[in-house]
């Protein structure tokens, strides 16, 4: 099954290393082509011989080949793989593949990776809960590596808690998955927008909103693990954005949002508007801070080219649209008809009535509103979850089931 698949496995310190001959024997009799790499303290654990007989390969943990002087190409072996799993992932590891350190070759091996990165953490419970460990497990997701969690247990310190790392059997399920499976937005192009706009008053002051970003990041983050192409259109946010698959174009204002927007979305195949667009903006800039003691007492504006709206005019038939509405009352027959007015395929309807909802939260609770009628109340998720769940409506969209 897994023929021709090449897969490179990174070792680091830590006992149940002794797991990784089990599933080298896995991916191996499925045909696949397996490289071990090892930090030095790994070989502590493991002996290479082992790792090299079961993967008939020899196992590289050095840049030079100290006999003939040759030396390993991490760049090649980067580039040679389909697959690159980290396991176990000592703690230390981990901290160095999060702030980019390269100082063996199983490190600088990572930077060079062009592949799915995999990683699958194991240590004492204590260090997988501190706040450091669980930072850089949140870095590592951003860069688009995959999190295989550690599961609860007995522990090699005799404590009982999570950090054992998965068994054998199940990594190489998650691994089978990765290599064999299409993700359902393959070659589709995605246009996101995430967060507020500014709109000038003057070099320093400008009109802006509450609006973090968060719900859009998430969006852009879901649609790429789900295959997509994205390109994320993002207002003034503190979210940085590392994705593999994800083109990030920082704007400010409405009139950037809609040009970058309208650049783009010919050729998108999903859109997604999360961000929270001004709907007007200033009629004139001030090229000079404007004083306290000038007359100013009113600003006058002008209103924003609704973005949605207008790509509701332009959209065809193969395209899905997805709009959001932020209502703070009767909200359903809102946003029933700002889904009619703007020609959307889908609406996420947030009231800033529901607990946990709205601005600067890490949750949310929508609504989806559908064209053709149906309506889903979604439960209070995590921001992360409700992306997920767009994601899926979407590909509902895309391959309706005929029923
Ligand atoms: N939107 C847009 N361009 C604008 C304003 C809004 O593309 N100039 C998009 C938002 O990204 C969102 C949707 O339109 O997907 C709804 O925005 P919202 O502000 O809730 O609705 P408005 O149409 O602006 O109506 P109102 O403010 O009166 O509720």
């Amino acid at each position: 099954m897994l023929a021709g698949k090449k897969i490179l496995i990174g070792i680091t310190g830590s006992i149940a290393a002794y797991k990784i001959p089990f599933l080298i024997r896995f991916l191996k009799k499925q045909g696949a082509e397996v490289q071990i790499l090892m930090t030095d303290f790994a070989t502590e654990f493991v002996t290479p011989l082992t790792l090299s007989t079961l993967s008939e390969k020899p196992v590289l943990t050095d840049f030079f080949d100290k006999g003939d002087g040759s030396w390993t190409s991490h760049v090649d072996l980067g580039l040679w793989a389909d697959l690159f799993l980290v396991a176990p992932l000592s703690a230390n590891t981990m901290a160095k593949m999060a702030s980019g350190i390269a100082d063996n070759l199983l490190l600088t091996t990572i930077l060079s990776a062009r592949c799915p990165i995999y990683f699958a953490p194991a240590m004492d419970l204590d260090m997988y809960k501190h706040p450091s460990t669980q930072n850089n497990i949140a870095t590592l997701k951003s860069f688009g590596y995959k999190l295989i969690e550690p599961v609860e247990g007995e522990l090699a310190s005799g404590l009982h808690g999570f950090g054992r790392l998965e068994e054998p059997e199940l990594i190489f399920e998650v691994l089978k998955k990765a290599l064999l499976g299409k993700k359902p937005f393959e070659g589709k192009k995605a246009l996101i927008t995430a967060g507020p706009t500014q709109e000038p008053i003057d070099p320093v002051r400008y009109i802006g909103n509450r609006s973090s970003g968060k719900m859009g990041v998430e969006i852009a983050l879901a649609l790429a693990e789900m295959g997509a192409d994205v390109d994320l259109i993002l207002g003034p946010s503190a979210i940085k954005v590392t994705h593999p698959k994800i083109d990030v174009v920082h704007i400010e204002t409405a009139d950037d949002m809609h040009q970058a927007c309208m650049q783009r979305f010919p050729d998108s195949d999903i859109t997604v508007m999360a961000a929270a667009v001004a709907d007007y903006t200033s009629t004139q800039v001030s090229k000079q801070k404007i004083k306290k003691d000038t007359e100013l007492s009113t600003i006058s504006l002008k209103p924003t080219v609704d973005i949605l709206a207008t790509m509701g005019t332009q959209k065809t038939e193969q395209q899905v649209l997805v709009g959001f509405a932020l209502e703070t009352d009767n909200e359903v027959e809102n946003a029933r008809k700002k889904l009619e007015k703007k020609n959307t395929d889908l609406l996420v309807l947030n009231s800033l009535r529901d607990e946990g909802a709205g601005f600067g939260v890490d949750t949310n609770k929508v609504s989806l509103l559908y064209a053709n009628g149906k309506q889903i109340e979604i439960p209070l998720q995590s921001k992360q979850e409700v992306a997920v769940t767009i994601g899926k409506s979407i590909e509902a969209i895309l391959n309706p089931v005929d029923s």
